[in-house]
């Protein structure tokens, strides 16, 4: 009986990687895939105290008038849908936001122009060219002691009521 030399595998070279095993192979796989899903779960957690809408500001906020403020001139205080007039007969808010679908109108020379579909406004509100079905609602003005006045975005008044300048 003759044995048979076992083969000898091919020498390596010392610069040649390290074969992996698979069950180490396995085993890093699995653990990147549960660091993986750690590190989403966390970043899914810290995401969650955030709100998700951005608050709105107040609708009630206090204004200062320009002292150069001329009557049928309107007033845009940044940031508000609110245009302020200062007449003869005293201060007055009306609504900058369209009645048709609540575009934000514009100021012009004789009232107000909406840019989305084209309506337009006198400098009291009312409709002068649709498609808008209703005027800009008059807003509440309430003049402070210090000069200021405070508008409230969200109560509505009887068309030409005023705040006494
Ligand atoms: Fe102003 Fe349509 S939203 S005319």
């Amino acid at each position: 009986m003759t044995t048979k030399p076992l083969p000898v595998p091919p020498a390596r070279s010392r610069l040649e990687a390290e074969p992996l095993p698979r069950r180490d192979f396995l085993g890093l796989a699995a653990g990147w895939t549960a660091g993986s899903a750690l590190l989403f779960s966390i970043v899914g957690m810290l995401r969650l105290p955030k709100a998700a809408v951005i608050p709105a500001p107040s609708s009630r906020f206090r204004v200062s008038l320009p002292d150069s403020l001329a009557p049928g001139t309107a007033f845009l205080p940044p940031g508000r849908p609110v245009a302020i007039f200062r007449e003869a007969s005293g201060v007055y808010a009306i609504s900058t936001v369209c009645t048709h679908l609540g575009c934000i109108v514009q100021a012009a020379p004789d009232g107000f122009r909406c840019p989305c579909h084209g309506s337009m406004f006198a400098r009291d509100g009312s409709v002068v060219r649709g498609p808008a079905p209703k005027p800009l609602p008059w807003l509440e003005v309430r003049k402070t002691g210090s000069g200021l006045y405070v508008v409230d975005a969200k109560k509505t008044v009887p068309p030409g009521t005023t705040e006494t300048a």
